[in-house]
């Protein structure tokens, strides 16, 4: 926190200050839906939810009806998504978005730099300067697909010491799933309010408007944005009916609404560009709601992790928290994976990652502690990519310790990695191929590696 000694940053600093700890204090008494992809309903005021229709002549207490569509109107109703909102202003009043600085935020599809075969690993980012708020600290590492076909991802991470205020965000390209690796967030969304911890992650929709306030004095993060078909529960097969992430860990917000004349900025990611418009009051102005189109927070300790009770460890899809499908049955245009505590008790069994070469790629980040195949180097805030067909696995002295350990049941409990795992290979911007964060020894993790096969 800046303790300037001049009027001017001390008063600064203490509105800072006192706008944290109301930021805490809401954040503190927030109440939640729970259920995943349920048709939830919740009005702030009592009577604002129509009963029975969805757009009667004159909607309840003066509010506009308004229908929010996260799919085609004709998807089957298992993937159809849309929301009812009933908001003191229809959204469609507002003035002309005008072109505005992208800042760190890059768009599919990604041709600013040559695809990289390479394994490569970055360290934590710079701080942001000071002032940077969750918007304006976006900085995008790379992605594929094409955000004009609704396909693909990008992988970007965040680095703010400020909240928004007076101004909201929108994606029109793809749902945001942000990943805080440190510091809380207050998500002030146009369906209510989210908090979201490191070791939790939310989930806001394609379009969905919102602003996000820091809980503490600095936030770092990550996110996957997906242009693709919306994120949902992977299908559990044998698994049978619960376990890996269950719906009801998955938090909705109750109706919350800004009531609030004056200029606010809204800023719209289109087609991988960042527009502006001036609006003369809040869009975060919705009484009630209903529908399946929703944000979310999980908290991703209570994912239910499976693995072996006999030998060999299952493929990392056994992780997957949220998979993106394609048209492709089986085949993700993203999983959000975790690497959450487990126990480890195969016998007979290398139990770190094994070595492979995957047609997928990977993106790995560290929300905190250590990831179990990479001893050293791989930090929480950093990151990781196995673009596809790169040959990885565990380092040297991991693969080194784990062949010769005793295979006693071990608790896997000093991290929490995640992985975005896509089916395209990621293409770097060029701020993250020319990174000063760039590791360039990585490669140095899979040296020394020693021939045991007897020599002829
Ligand atoms: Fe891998």
């Amino acid at each position: 926190m800046g303790q300037g000694t001049d009027s001017t940053t001390s008063t600064t600093s203490t509105s800072t200050d006192r706008a944290r700890e109301q930021a805490r204090k809401t954040a503190a008494r927030l109440s939640y839906l729970s259920g995943f992809g349920n048709e939830h309903s919740s009005e702030a005021e009592p009577g604002a939810l129509p009963v029975g229709r969805n757009s009667p002549q004159r909607a309840p207490l003066g509010l506009y009806a308004e229908q929010l569509s996260g799919s085609a109107f004709t998807e089957p109703r298992a993937h159809n998504r849309r929301s009812w909102l009933y908001r003191i202003r229809p959204s469609a009043a507002h003035p002309r978005f005008l072109r505005t600085d992208n800042g760190g935020l890059r768009g599919a599809p990604f041709e600013e730099t040559i695809p990289d075969p390479n394994r490569l690993r970055w360290g934590p980012p710079p701080e942001a300067p000071a002032g940077t708020d969750f918007l304006a600290g976006l900085w995008t590492l790379g992605g594929n697909g094409d955000t004009r076909q609704r396909c693909g991802m990008a992988v970007h991470l965040y680095s703010a010491d400020a909240s928004m205020t007076d101004r909201v965000f929108s994606d029109a390209d793809g749902e945001l799933l942000i990943v805080p690796e440190r510091g809380g967030l207050l998500l002030r969304t146009e369906f209510g309010l989210l908090r979201v911890e490191p070791s939790q992650v939310a989930l806001i929709p394609r379009g969905v408007r919102f602003r996000v306030e820091l809980l503490e004095e600095s936030a770092r993060g990550y996110v996957c944005e997906n242009y693709g078909r919306p994120f949902t529960l992977p299908d559990l097969g044998p698994i049978g009916a619960n376990g890996l992430a269950n719906a009801r860990d998955f938090l909705a917000p109750t109706a919350a609404y800004e009531d609030v004349e004056g200029p606010v900025e809204v800023v719209n990611k289109f087609c991988g560009n960042l527009w502006s418009a001036v609006y003369d009051h809040s869009p975060l102005d919705v009484v009630a709601w209903h529908g399946n189109h929703l944000p979310y927070v999980y908290d991703l300790r209570r994912f239910n992790v499976l693995g072996t009770i006999s030998y060999d460890h299952p493929d990392p899809s056994i992780f997957t928290v949220l998979t993106s499908p394609s048209d492709t049955p089986g085949l993700a245009n993203v999983d959000f994976v975790v690497f959450a505590p487990r126990w480890l008790v195969g016998e007979d069994t290398f139990r770190p990652p094994y070595f492979h070469r995957n047609v997928m790629s990977e993106y790995m980040g560290l929300i905190e502690g250590a990831y179990d195949a990479k001893a050293e180097g791989f930090l929480p805030g950093g990151g990781s990519l196995h673009n596809m067909m790169s040959a990885h696995g565990p380092d040297r002295e991991t693969f080194e310790r784990a062949s010769a350990a005793e295979l006693k049941p071990q608790k896997v409990d000093d991290g929490l990695a995640f992985m975005f795992e896509t089916r395209w290979p990621v293409s770097l911007t060029e701020q993250a191929a020319g990174a000063a964060h760039l590791q360039s020894d990585y490669d140095a993790v899979w040296q020394g590696l020693e021939r045991h096969f007897p020599a002829p």
